[in-house]
């Protein structure tokens, strides 16, 4: 359920036609719909109410800090990967005790950054980076709370490049090694283990990967506290999926029952990170139609749209082979075109959206994809030397921009030229 809808033909956000937006603040376009936004991080946060819980937004899906900041205000926390999402959580006004931090490569630096910040949990991926936290923890006189992200080799059935919690992946440490682990953390000075973690991938689209993950780490609960070692949080992760196109995942209601069923009568608080389940379909990426064109040369006739958005702006489609759907902005009774919606990027790969039927598209016609608001604006870029497409939201009958189009300056900003004689 989304607050994107046609009324007189007019596709809306929320009180707003798109149309009048992009009128001001050209495209490409990210725009967002706070009633959305807030609408689904609350059923996901409602869902787990009857128990000990923290939702931890996974910055990574989108990262603007007004969207953050709406969030901080509906209590989350932040899961973060990086100094530079701590730096935007913190700004956006989430509590430092309510921030995890994940990442199989977490820097010294970052390290510091989040020691000072005094955030809950460091989830650790590795026996070196357990060392590595001591080692600074000691240096800054403090301790370093720590959960172990265990990888649980279940497949979360999503595609490859998503997948995180197969043993064959990068992520966590295998279950035997990390007993040894918290045996070797419970004999640190600066360390304090707090709990076990794990995330086995994204746009996960069935509830039975999540439950056998579970199950694993609740055994592995178990072994720790023969050891003597009690936890307080157990850390389920991300990866409920949404609806592009014909997946059918369950809903967060169905995904919260499911999983307070395994872990009642657990003494520990549930922490969740969800990203792309509360902004996926809380987005969408505006973009103008160039040109139309039709190839003939091949076997086959091929019609092209090529319109002002390119891989750049939205990499998910030629990255993933993510389907997004498109929505004309304006809806027209043109005869059905089975079209190839392609941006102004030099290459083959950059495409939206491939063999798609639409109606029969103008120049100067605009465009909605679909389902843009998790990793559709953070996983942009300046390839091919264009600017980043604005963010703005809407809320109700007001327009805010969250993010003004970056400009030419922008562009080089932090480049300099050689000195030359
Ligand atoms: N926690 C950790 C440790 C993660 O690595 C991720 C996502 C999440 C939480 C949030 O997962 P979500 O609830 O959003 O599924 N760029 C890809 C998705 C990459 C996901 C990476 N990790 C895409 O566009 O599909």
């Amino acid at each position: 359920m989304h607050h994107f809808h046609y009324k007189n033909n007019q596709l809306y956000c929320e009180n707003v036609p798109v149309a009048e937006i992009t009128a001001r603040t050209g495209t490409p376009l990210y725009l967002y719909s706070r009633a959305t936004l807030r609408r689904h991080f609350q059923a996901f946060d409602t869902g787990f109410s009857d128990i000990d819980h923290l939702t931890c937004f996974a910055v990574k899906a989108c990262s603007n800090v007004a969207i953050l900041q709406q969030f901080a205000t509906m209590g989350a926390g932040a899961d973060i990967v990086s100094g530079g999402e701590l730096f935007r959580a913190l700004k956006a006004g989430i509590d430092p005790k309510k921030i995890i931090y994940s990442g199989v490569g977490k820097t010294e630096a970052e390290i510091r950054e989040a020691l000072f910040a005094d955030i809950l949990l460091f989830n650790v991926e590795s026996p070196q980076e357990l060392d590595r936290l001591q080692k600074l923890a000691a240096e800054l006189g403090t301790t370093a709370p720590v959960s172990f992200r265990i990888n649980p080799d279940v497949d979360p059935k999503t595609h490859a490049y998503i997948s995180t919690g197969l043993a064959k992946n990068k992520f966590g440490i295998p279950v035997d090694e990390a007993l040894e682990e918290y045996v070797r953390a419970h004999g640190m000075d600066n360390i304090e283990i707090l709990g076990v973690s794990c995330h086995i991938g994204s746009q996960l689209t069935e509830i039975d990967p999540f439950l056998e993950a579970l199950n694993k780490v609740k055994a592995f609960i178990g072994r720790l506290q023969d050891r003597g070692i009690t936890i307080r949080y157990l850390d389920l992760g991300g990866g409920l999926g949404i609806t592009y196109n014909d997946e059918e995942p369950p809903p967060p209601q169905a995904y919260a029952e499911a999983l307070i069923k395994e872990i009642q009568g657990m003494d520990c608080t549930l922490i969740l990170e969800p990203g792309r389940v509360i902004v996926g379909n809380a987005g969408i990426l505006l973009t103008e139609v160039q040109y139309t064109k039709v190839n003939s040369g091949g076997a086959k006739e091929k019609r092209f749209v090529i319109v002002d958005a390119a891989m750049n702006d939205l990499t998910r489609p030629t990255l993933y082979g993510a389907y997004h759907e498109i929505q004309p902005a304006r809806q027209t009774d043109a005869p059905l075109q089975v079209v190839d919606v392609v941006g102004p990027i030099c290459e083959t790969g950059d495409f939206l959206a491939r063999d798609r039927e639409l109606p029969r598209m103008r120049q100067g016609d605009l465009l909605a994809i679909m389902s843009c608001g998790a990793y559709g604006f953070t996983m942009s870029s300046n390839y091919n030397s264009r600017p980043r497409a604005a963010e703005v939201l809407v809320d109700g009958d007001e327009v805010h921009v969250i993010r003004r189009r970056e400009d030419y300056d922008d562009l080089i900003r932090g480049e300099a030229l050689l000195k030359l004689p």
